[in-house]
């Protein structure tokens, strides 16, 4: 079995943040939400996976290598966003004749696919999906399955009129059918080849398509306010562990401090929480629910749950709340003007006073 996992798309619903990063590179609790799917296919024993970029294909490569992994991973070049059918189209050369699960590269899952994908590759369907119940079925692909529970009998890409609560979530197994399947669609009403569409096709035609019910949480990280609930619900089963030092200053509940990290001068850290190697916290307030990036300062500032990702500097920032962070951006108090505020925002930044 291969893993496909998609790690392009503009990602315009996390600007300004995906103007100058790849939104599957966003980190969460430290970690690119990328990695998880990785790690999470490979756990499941695929260890020969393609991965499609698209935007920034250099970033996600550099990235990517950067670890040493236990898989042999290929990238696949898509050429702009035109729908999951089509990179997995193009993923064909790759895929060849072999069963393959499809990881939507900004989705994690809490107890992972393993056993999905078991199930998956112990049955004769042609396709299999991962399901579960949500408020709001019109922002998702949705599934209507038979009486007795055992197959989907009707698939339809984001319905005003939803069907039913059931969602796709974006873990798909997969057999080479689809290919034929793809083939036979047309891209929908947002131009792009859908493979909830071509799922459909496969049902028409006779082919089992077979679902299981999501265990523990699952979440799709498109918008900022699901990116901090994603680190919440990470950093709640961080592991703990200090390799920095702390003086005179608390840290409480489950924290994870970095190499060569300084807590200094009264700083308190309230678990759940994780600050990377390299950083100094001084006179700060950091989490619950932080997760602070490697290289970053955080002086006389409350952060609550929140991202701060890599060579910031925050000084003076008062408090901080329910806030996703760039790298290298600084925060400080503005000595020219008094009591004015001073912005140097980039497109599409938001700032709540
Ligand atoms: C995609 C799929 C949709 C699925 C969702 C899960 O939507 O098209 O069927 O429910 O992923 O994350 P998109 O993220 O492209 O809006």
């Amino acid at each position: 079995m291969k893993g496909l996992i998609l790690s392009g798309g503009h990602g315009t619903r996390l600007r300004p943040l995906t103007y100058s990063q790849q939104k599957q590179l966003i980190p969460v609790a430290n970690k690119p939400i990328l990695f998880y799917g990785i790690e999470d296919l490979i756990g499941a024993g695929i260890h020969d996976i393609g991965i499609i970029v698209g935007p920034n294909r250099e970033q996600v490569r550099e990235a990517v290598t950067s670890v040493t992994w236990d898989a042999r991973i290929e990238f696949i070049e898509q050429d702009a966003p035109r729908g999951l059918a089509h990179a997995v189209k193009i993923a064909e050369p790759f895929l060849k004749d072999d069963p393959f699960v499809m990881y939507l590269g900004d989705n994690l899952l809490k107890s992972g696919s393993a056993d999905f994908i078991r199930d998956f590759s112990e049955s004769k369907a042609a396709a299999s999906l991962l399901l579960t119940e949500v408020k709001d079925p019109t922002q998702y692909g949705v599934a209507l399955v038979d009486e007795q529970k055992k197959v989907i009998v009707r698939l339809v890409e984001k319905p005003k009129v939803p069907p039913s609560n059931l969602s796709i979530v974006g873990i798909y197994g997969l057999t080479p059918v689809i290919f034929e399947a793809i083939d036979h669609i047309e891209p929908s009403w947002r131009g792009e080849l859908e493979i909830t569409d071509a799922l459909h096709w496969l049902i028409q035609n006779g082919y089992e398509v077979r679902y299981r019910m999501v265990t523990g949480w699952w979440k799709d990280t498109g918008r900022t306010e699901d990116i901090l609930e994603a680190n919440r619900l990470i950093l709640d089963t961080l592991k703990p562990g200090n390799q920095g030092r702390i003086e005179n200053s608390t840290v409480e509940g489950r924290v994870a401090i970095g190499t060569n990290t300084m807590i200094r001068d009264g700083s308190v850290v309230k678990g759940p929480a994780i600050i990377g190697d390299d950083c100094v916290i001084t006179g700060g307030s950091i989490g619950p629910y932080t997760s602070i990036g490697h290289h970053v300062t955080i002086t006389r500032t409350e952060i609550e749950d929140s991202i701060v990702m890599e060579g910031t500097r925050i000084s003076d920032g008062e408090k901080i709340a329910e806030s996703l962070i760039g790298k290298e951006v600084t925060i400080e108090k503005n000595g020219r003007i008094a009591g004015a505020r001073r912005y140097i925002l980039g497109d599409s930044s938001q700032v709540r006073l």
